[in-house]
């Protein structure tokens, strides 16, 4: 990944909002090849979706941030904005997010865009299980988190690319390459800083991790070559991203000694992972995007396979995120739940729309996994402020890599 250069700005969100090793308890990524299923209500009135494109275009800008503010929740509240803005009209694509001013002085705080992995995780995850204002308890009431980033930046959360969570496109509207995405997310942000445009000026970082390794470099950069031209110029100053796949070519090669030098793997064990990521990389050089893919797959995710990975096999774990614990904390899974409770989706504007697993973004993006953003990351870094973070014990992009 070559060297990130380290600033202050954004190790803050590390060090001052909350210490490393305490969130990497829960901070494991969004699944990276495994979405959250959230089933529909069926007898409350879930209330409409709110399309606020329309009333832009209107020049009913006022309206719209008045219909955004997020109703009543269960629990606990703060003061935030959520709905959908279109982002292709010809694909009916629609990018959900959901917006929360900085608690401490909104008007000069930077505003980070959050963007969770996958392909396909939703951007909920981060919010509810790693730094929004609120946490679901098990009685699916919200409470709200000790330290959130929320605390000093705004956060906008989106689920993206469309398809991802209460993101949705027609069959044609999928992302299909890191260009896409970029596009579709460079149309969310156009038309939210045109609705809530006193945060314009503020500085603006785009975040993310896992595969948004890939995501956060790809919208930085339709920035940076849009900015100049653009009739609504994005105040943009960098990215941060989280344990993040950004070139699988180098990073295949560092699994084998991290599994070992962990404990994870015995000798014999290590020269298997060897040999697999070996030809993963082989399979990238040859642009065999699908099989070096495979190859990965098969090796930690098990997602595309009918059988177990080989991680799973030797290590008799399901979670890779954080090899401290072998299963997944089922407090990870209650937004699920607590986002089909048709009050909920009345209070946030997404009415009786389906909540998406990612598969179908997965598949429609197979072809994108392994490929390199390295060339996109270096123009960032030559002109903007790129910071990268991760955490020791997440196998499946760790910082070792
Ligand atoms: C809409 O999506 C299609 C398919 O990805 C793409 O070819 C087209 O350029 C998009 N249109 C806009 C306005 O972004
Ligand atoms: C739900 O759980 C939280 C945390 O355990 C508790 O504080 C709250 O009183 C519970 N609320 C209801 C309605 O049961
Ligand atoms: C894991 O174990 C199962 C059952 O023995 C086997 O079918 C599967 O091939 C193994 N996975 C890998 C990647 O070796
Ligand atoms: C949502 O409700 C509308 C109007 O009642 C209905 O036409 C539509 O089919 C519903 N959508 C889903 C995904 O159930």
């Amino acid at each position: 990944m070559g060297k990130p250069r380290i600033l202050l700005a954004l190790f803050a969100l590390c060090v001052i909002l909350e210490p490393c090793y305490s969130y990497g308890q829960y901070r494991s990524l969004r699944r990276m090849f495994q979405g959250l299923k959230a089933s529909m209500p069926s007898e409350a009135d879930p209330g409409k979706p709110l399309f606020l494109t329309p009333y832009l275009k209107a020049g009913e800008v006022e309206k719209a941030r008045e219909l955004s503010l997020v109703g009543p929740l269960p629990g606990a509240n703060v003061k935030s904005y959520s709905g959908y803005l279109t982002v292709n009209e010809t694909h009916n694509s629609n990018l959900f997010f959901w917006f929360f001013p900085a608690q401490v002085q909104p008007e000069s705080a930077p505003v980070l865009l959050w963007l969770q992995g996958g392909p396909g995780g939703t951007s909920m995850f981060g919010l509810f299980v790693e730094h929004g204002p609120y946490v679901v308890n098990q009685n699916l009431t919200l409470a709200v988190r000790k330290f959130p980033w929320t605390s000093k930046y705004s956060m906008l959360y989106i689920d993206n690319p469309v398809g991802t969570g209460f993101s949705f496109t027609d069959e044609k509207g999928y992302a299909r390459n890191e260009d896409d995405v970029g596009r579709d997310l460079y149309s969310a942000l156009i038309q939210f800083f045109q609705i809530f445009y006193e945060y314009q000026k503020n500085d603006f970082y785009a975040t993310g991790e896992s595969y948004a390794g890939k995501y956060v470099p790809a919208i930085g950069y339709y920035i940076h070559i849009h900015n100049p031209a653009a009739k609504i110029k994005l105040n943009f100053k960098g990215v941060a991203i989280g344990d993040g796949l950004c070139d699988p070519e180098v990073m295949l090669g560092g699994y084998a000694e991290f599994m070992y030098q962990s404990g994870l793997v015995d000798e014999k064990q290590k020269q298997y992972v060897q040999q697999q990521t070996a030809l993963g990389v082989i399979y990238i050089q040859k642009k065999k995007w699908i099989e070096a893919f495979d190859v990965f797959d098969s090796l930690l995710n098990g997602d595309r396979t009918s059988y177990s990975s080989f991680y799973q096999n030797v290590t008799g774990c399901t979670n890779y995120f954080n090899f401290l614990q072998c299963q997944e904390p089922p407090d990870q899974e209650y937004f699920g739940k607590f986002l089909s409770l048709p009050e909920v989706r009345k209070a946030i504007h997404v009415g009786n729309l389906t909540f998406h697993d990612g598969s179908e973004v997965e598949k429609h993006l197979l072809e994108d996994v392994m490929k390199t953003i390295k060339p996109w990351l270096a123009v960032l870094m030559d002109n903007y402020r790129v910071r990268s973070f991760a955490l020791q014990g997440d196998i499946l992009v760790s910082a070792s890599l």
